[in-house]
């Protein structure tokens, strides 16, 4: 088991490239199951979670090449079965995705109960409701989702509640469906865009992603693209804390500052420097950091992804500030981490309360999820002293190369194997 070793207190400086998005990519890559002809997909992530995507869609049969580190060749002409194998679907949330996509190619899905970040229940009746109002039937069956239908026929789909997976799925589903699909209260986040936009660019016909209203008219062919993935917005605000909370001077490049506005403009309430270009961002920090209260929501709303990060750096503000954050049930289980820190909180439910205490000082804590990981990364930046970090295959799923990015801002930290303590008992 390998854990983060940062011995903290210095201020982040120098220019750090955002990789592309975790959450667009996985979409991405499971949308290659609906391309009638070989892609190629630039700019995807080097993260754990596109890994087993990669290694989900070759043990189905598809060819996959990496051209280099970061472009992929998918040929998924040779899958056969719509089956997703067991193991490696449960340990992520994204392998949902390969129930929209196999059903709208094969007409038929099983893929097993997605898993993921520890974030709560997370059910998903709407992705269900979205398949059954163009026809399809589902059932559980041997821990397996199974989606079938004889054809799919495009209908109107109104979603409860806003969200991101049943709204791609429902994409998915519906872009080589008969007629048109209208998504009502869809969700609006950069990754449905871009998805919206790798679909077009095989020739499909959705209009209106970005917005609450997606119309989509089926088509019966996807012909082969290369497409980019979007850059990645939440290892952007990441980066835009960890410089503030170091109180350094970061150029985030390869961003695309529209998708950052909530987090600029929290960060600024917060009296951190923020400035906007055509690519980057500069973040800089020349005096004190002070409180801000905030609530998390689907985009353009302040994204859930950043608020263990962004809740971080209120721990070193002036001042008492409120975070509430209530789309998923269990998203501050860091706070217990934080505190071993000194950080001063106190959760109420979906509600935390921290009183700014200014420096934390370093210690022995745990990733307890992807960006509670990323939480901690930040906390030992700007904490005095050392602070060892485990469990870091968390943030595994979602940084490519953190350590090396934050090392190349001059920032000490160091990935360290941690020997196995029932090994040690049982050798010695
Ligand atoms: N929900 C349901 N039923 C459903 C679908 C969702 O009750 O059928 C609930 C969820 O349990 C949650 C809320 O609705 O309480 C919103 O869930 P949503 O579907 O929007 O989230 P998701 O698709 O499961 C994606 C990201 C998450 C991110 C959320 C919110 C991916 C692969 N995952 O999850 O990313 O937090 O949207 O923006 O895109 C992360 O990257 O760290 C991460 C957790």
């Amino acid at each position: 088991m390998e854990k983060f070793v940062i011995n903290g207190g210095i201020p982040l400086r120098g220019t750090v490239n955002i990789s592309g998005a975790k959450n667009a990519a996985v979409a991405l890559v499971a949308a290659t199951i609906l391309c009638d002809e070989p892609c190629i997909l630039e700019n995807v992530p080097e993260i754990s979670d596109i890994t087993k995507c990669l290694k989900i869609l070759r043990d189905m049969g598809a060819d996959i090449q990496l051209k280099d580190r970061n472009t992929v060749y998918f040929d998924t002409r040779s899958i056969t079965e719509p089956k997703v194998p067991e193991e490696l679907a449960r340990t992520m949330r994204a392998s949902s995705y390969f129930l929209g996509t196999l059903l709208g190619r094969f007409h038929e899905a099983y893929v097993p109960m997605p898993g993921g970040c520890n974030l709560g229940d997370r059910p998903i009746d709407q992705h269900l409701k979205a398949f059954n109002a163009l026809g399809a039937k589902d059932e559980i069956i041997n821990g397996s989702n199974h989606v079938w239908a004889d054809s799919l026929i495009g209908n109107q789909i109104y979603f409860d509640f806003v969200t991101v997976g049943a709204t791609m799925n429902a994409i998915f589903a519906a872009v080589k469906a008969k007629g048109m699909t209208v998504i009502e209260n869809a969700a609006k986040e950069p990754h449905i865009v871009d998805l919206a936009n790798f679909l077009n660019s095989m020739g499909a016909d959705i209009r209106g992603a970005g917005t609450d209203v997606i119309k989509i008219r089926g088509v019966e062919y996807l012909k082969g693209v290369t497409y980019a993935t979007i850059p990645d917005q939440i290892e952007a605000g990441t980066y835009m804390v960890a410089a503030a909370a170091t109180k350094g001077d970061v150029t985030i490049a390869n961003v695309i500052p529209k998708h950052l506005e909530s987090i600029t403009v929290k960060l600024r309430k917060c009296g951190v420097h923020v400035e906007e270009n055509d690519e980057s961002v500069h973040v800089w920090v020349d005096g004190p950091l002070m409180k801000t209260s905030l609530k998390t929501m689907p985009h353009p709303g302040f994204p859930t992804d950043m608020q263990p990060q962004f809740s971080t750096l209120l721990t070193m503000a002036e001042g008492t500030s409120i975070v509430t954050d209530d789309i998923f049930d269990n998203r501050f289980r860091y706070v217990a981490e934080l505190r071993r820190m000194g950080a001063d909180i106190s959760v109420d439910g979906k509600v935390a309360v921290i009183q700014g205490v200014g420096q934390l000082k370093g210690a022995p804590v745990s990733a307890t999820d992807l960006r509670a990981g990323a939480a901690m990364v930040i906390a030992g930046l700007a904490a005095q002293g050392t602070t060892e970090i485990d469990n870091i295959f968390y943030i595994e799923r979602g940084y490519e190369n953190i350590d090396e990015k934050l090392r190349g801002l001059g920032a000490d930290i160091k990935r360290v194997i941690k020997p196995d303590v029932e090994a040690v008992k049982l050798s010695g």
